[in-house]
């Protein structure tokens, strides 16, 4: 047995994969401490890590977890310790959950989705538009990021006049989220006060937007509050934001780094097919997504995961990125294969709290690169790969810049 790898390392950021096999081989379920201090088990088998993601005595709910004072909080989402925002979707468990899930799946249907394909597409060539003439880009920043916030924001019945303060919040708490909290509690601090004022301004004018449609829904009666309402627009902006920006960037930078599947994906593109590209999406997202380990969960009474016990009160996070990559569930799980056929990923969680945004996000990702393809044939990375740096967060991982050259 090799020696255990160092986890949370500048090297580890850069390629977790092997350290993630290390541990699926040799200690499938870890007992590490994270980098905040925070005691937590690792699961790291896909068969382990789907039964964990539908397991009801594991509870979203931070109030189950014994944590030491000093770790409070820290649960990778900024601002999760305001009280107004914490009743949100990933923090909480049924009959809560249930009630405003089937609240916001009313309002977030796959027709409303589908209906915004050209509003994605008109977005993503405005991007595009911006930096085609240069021949050159940075395309988190130019491309990856403003794009699902955007999105969302136009979704959401965010004034465009608005969208502007918006991406800079959210800047501001995607590159600061784990290091200097003032300027992320500011931030956070704008976005609630914001949030609070277009949800009372949406009571008084509803419009055809998904914070009118969830002010209008109504669940036997029962409406969401006002502090529900934010807490939800909130949750949305957040797991619709970063999770794409990654997507985008994670999934261009695989393609760059695997030309022959990238030529494939451009070939069938030209001629016209969607297939390869709707398959290609979801091996990327298998194959380097953007959520490296689920949310938080919380051990509500002691229980056994891989032979492994687990008191209660602890926290188990489960690594999607290890899962994903496990040989016993895909074959030649290392490999890039944008046409897998049988691609089961957990890239999007499993169970009551699986992706609400998966259509938007499918919709988002497979325009982004199918447009950057077909727009920038000969899209390429500009420097050296070994320069690029990856986000050090616990939950997301992507690239803090992905500069590209292209002809002009
Ligand atoms: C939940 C991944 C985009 C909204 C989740 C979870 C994962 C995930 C893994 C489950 C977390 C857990 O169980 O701990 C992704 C990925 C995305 C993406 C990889 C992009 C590629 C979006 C978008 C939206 C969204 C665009 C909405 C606009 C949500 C919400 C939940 C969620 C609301 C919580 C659902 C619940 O608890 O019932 N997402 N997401 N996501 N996602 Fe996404």
């Amino acid at each position: 047995m090799s020696a255990q790898p160092e986890l949370f390392t500048w090297e580890f950021a850069t390629d977790p994969y092997s350290a993630y096999a290390w541990l699926r081989e040799n200690s499938p379920v870890h007992r590490t401490t994270l980098p905040s201090g925070v005691e937590a088990w690792l699961v790291t088998r896909y068969a382990d890590a789907k039964q964990a993601l539908a397991d009801q005595r594991l509870s979203k709910n931070p109030a189950h977890h014994d944590e030491p004072a000093h770790a409070r909080g820290k649960t990778g989402i900024p601002g999760e310790r305001k009280a107004e925002l914490m009743t949100h979707l990933l923090n909480i468990d049924p009959p809560d959950h249930t009630r405003l899930r089937r609240l916001v799946s009313k309002a977030f249907t796959p027709r409303r989705v589908a209906e915004f394909a050209p509003r994605v597409q008109e977005l993503t060539d405005r991007l595009i538009d911006g930096f085609e003439a240069k021949g050159e880009a940075d395309l988190i920043h130019e491309f990856a990021f403003p794009l699902p916030i955007y999105a969302i924001c136009d979704m959401l019945g965010v004034p465009r006049q608005d969208q502007d303060d918006f991406r800079d919040w959210a800047g501001m708490m995607i590159r600061h989220g784990g290091g200097p909290r003032g300027g992320v509690a500011r931030s956070v601090k704008k976005m609630r006060g914001y949030l609070a004022e277009l949800i009372h301004r949406k009571r008084e004018e509803p419009g055809d937007d998904l914070i009118s449609e969830l002010i209008r829904t109504s669940d036997h009666g029962e409406h969401l509050t006002e502090n529900e309402a934010a807490a939800m627009a909130f949750i949305l902006l957040f797991a619709g934001f970063e999770t794409t920006v990654n997507l985008i960037g994670n999934g261009v930078y695989a393609l760059l780094r695997n030309p022959e599947q990238r030529e494939r994906l451009q070939v069938s593109l030209a001629a016209g097919e969607t297939e390869l590209l709707a398959t290609g999406v979801e091996e990327l997202l298998r194959y380097d997504g953007p959520v490296e380990l689920a949310t938080w969960r919380y051990a509500t009474e002691s229980l056994v995961i891989s032979g492994q016990r687990i008191a209660a009160g602890d926290p188990v996070l489960v690594v999607l990125a290890a899962a994903d990559r496990d040989p016993e569930r895909f074959a030649a799980p290392d490999t890039l294969d944008l046409s897998r056929r049988d691609n089961q990923h957990l890239g999007y969680g499993h169970g009551i709290h699986y992706c609400l945004g998966a259509p938007l996000a499918r919709l988002e990702g497979q325009t982004a690169l199918a447009t950057l393809l077909r727009r920038m044939p000969d899209l390429r990375l500009a420097g050296d790969p070994a320069d690029l740096r990856w986000r050090g967060g616990l939950i997301m991982r992507g690239l803090r810049t992905l500069p590209v050259e292209f002809t002009a």
